[in-house]
């Protein structure tokens, strides 16, 4: 593995081509990933090429809006559009005909069968690309995928629909993203090296050029490509573990009366300790998938990875584990005629994104319990069509109104906003705290059960 550095020597010459806008790159998928990527590459004087299946991202895109809140992405979009450097196709031949390096963003998710990875969209923008595919051009997969699905699956089909070879004609290189939604264009260009890993003629020096001419931090070049593709899959499996373990201490320290943050605090003093905090639900399109989509290769080549396995299973229980503890604050006989306020949609703080989000199984699980009037509210979450999938849920950015005469709170999401939630609000009506969220000195005094918290405030 080397890490380069940018002030290394580079391809000047396809430098100075991509700041004149010659040689134009293509983002297929505008979304959480790729409009930050976009962005970044306007803002580095390029021309970028979007291409996006939705008719509504396009539209926006082209009134210089993109559909995703993310910083400075709004900017380098106008700025884009005025200046000539930015144009939206929805021909995704023509896109691939005019560009040359073609970036592909777009979603790999769960299938709901069996949980393997659902490469469909991958397979679709690499069958388009391959069809407008031109010798010398460079094609970059940038989802996260199982180890396997650049070479197995995407090289295949661009060399079969382009008729080109991956070996003698064109480069591709594997760059799993790694922003944390809300401050994408930041971690692009100045928090993480970029992960890289190619095949194709000089395709480790286009592939170091055309990279580190963003990533502030260099650029790391890794020798396989299927190193590289499980590389970011471990990233989500670390994280989703670690979640696995907080959550089990922090259900260890209920049973035994121990105050979970406390000890955490004391514990992370010590520099190889890292206890993460506990939560109601890991949700969001990366660390769960990602967990899947590891025991789902190691399935099919006969290897336990029990540890990942019992984690995701510990993980998905807890929507269930803390519904269970929310509703003791009740009673049980009052749970139908109760009106039961969750506070958050979004898998977590301060985003809009709701993707397997934990609040969904929360409202399972409030509606096997008998609960028929359930609100929610977000404030970054106006709408959401798969609420109409349950009876009786109504969401609102009005915390008040979400909060009036309402029986019980359940704390779901970490947004900044709850924070500052006193006594003005919560008045006497009780809280479970699914995140550890309100300020301790409020949680003795008023009706708030703390996840990690003993079970002291249960009658
Ligand atoms: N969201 C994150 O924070 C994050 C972080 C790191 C990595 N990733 C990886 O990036 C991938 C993409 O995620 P995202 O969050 O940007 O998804 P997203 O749903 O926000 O955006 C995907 C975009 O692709 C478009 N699209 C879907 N199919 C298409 C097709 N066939 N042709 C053209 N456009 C198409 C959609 O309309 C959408 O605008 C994920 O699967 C994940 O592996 C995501």
């Amino acid at each position: 593995m080397i890490l380069k550095s940018p002030s290394q020597s580079q391809n000047v010459e396809l430098i100075k081509k991509i700041k004149d806008g010659k040689f134009k790159i293509a983002v297929y998928g505008l979304g959480h990933v790729g409009a930050p990527l976009a962005a970044v590459w306007l803002r580095a004087g390029a021309h970028v090429i979007g291409v996006d299946k939705s008719k509504k991202v396009l539209a926006e895109a082209r009134k210089g809006k993109t559909t995703i809140p993310e910083p400075n992405v709004n900017e380098a979009f106008k700025h884009g559009i005025n200046s000539g450097r930015f144009s939206l196709y929805d021909d995704p031949i023509k896109a691939s005909q005019d560009s040359y390096f073609k970036m592909i963003c777009v979603p790999v998710l769960s299938q709901d069968q069996d949980l393997s990875a659902d490469l469909s969209a991958v397979s679709e923008v690499a069958t388009m690309i391959g069809k407008g595919l031109k010798k010398d051009d460079v094609v970059s997969l940038n989802p996260s995928v199982p180890p396997g699905t650049t070479e197995d699956v995407v090289i295949p089909i661009v060399e079969r629909e382009s008729g080109l070879n991956v070996t003698s004609d064109f480069c591709m290189i594997y760059n799993p993203e790694r922003i944390y939604e809300g401050r994408a264009v930041k971690d692009i260009e100045e928090n993480y090296p970029a992960i890289i890993s190619s095949v194709g003629p000089k395709s480790k020096e286009i592939a170091f050029t055309i990279y580190s001419l963003i990533f502030k931090k260099g650029v790391l070049l890794l020798d396989s490509i299927r190193t590289a593709e499980a590389e970011k899959l471990f990233e989500g499996v670390y994280r989703d573990v670690n979640i696995a373990l907080a959550n089990e201490i922090a259900k260890f320290c209920e049973a035994a009366g121990i105050d979970f943050w406390q000890a955490r605090d004391a514990a992370n003093s010590q520099p190889f300790c890292h206890i993460h905090k506990p939560g109601i639900g890991v949700g969001g399109a990366c660390i769960p998938v990602y967990s899947q989509f590891v025991l789902d290769v190691a399935k099919k080549i006969n290897v336990l990875c029990e540890v990942t396995n019992i984690s995701r299973a510990i993980n998905d229980g807890m929507p269930s584990y803390c519904v269970r503890q929310a509703i003791r604050l009740l009673k049980f006989s009052e749970l139908p005629k109760s009106t039961v306020t969750i506070l958050g949609l979004a898998f977590r703080g301060d985003v809009s994104d709701t993707r397997l989000s934990p609040t969904y199984s929360i409202i399972r699980e409030l509606q096997k319990f008998g609960v028929k009037n359930i609100r929610i509210h977000d404030p970054f979450v106006s709408n959401d069509p798969n609420l109409l999938k349950y009876d009786n849920v109504s969401l609102t950015s009005d915390l008040k109104k979400a909060v009036k005469d309402s029986d019980l709170i359940i704390l779901s999401t970490d947004h900044q906003e709850y924070k500052k939630l006193g006594k003005k609000f919560i008045g006497n009506i009780p809280v479970y705290d699914g995140r550890g969220l309100l300020d301790r000195n409020l949680t003795n005094k008023l009706k708030i059960l703390t996840i990690g918290q003993g079970n002291n405030k249960i009658k």
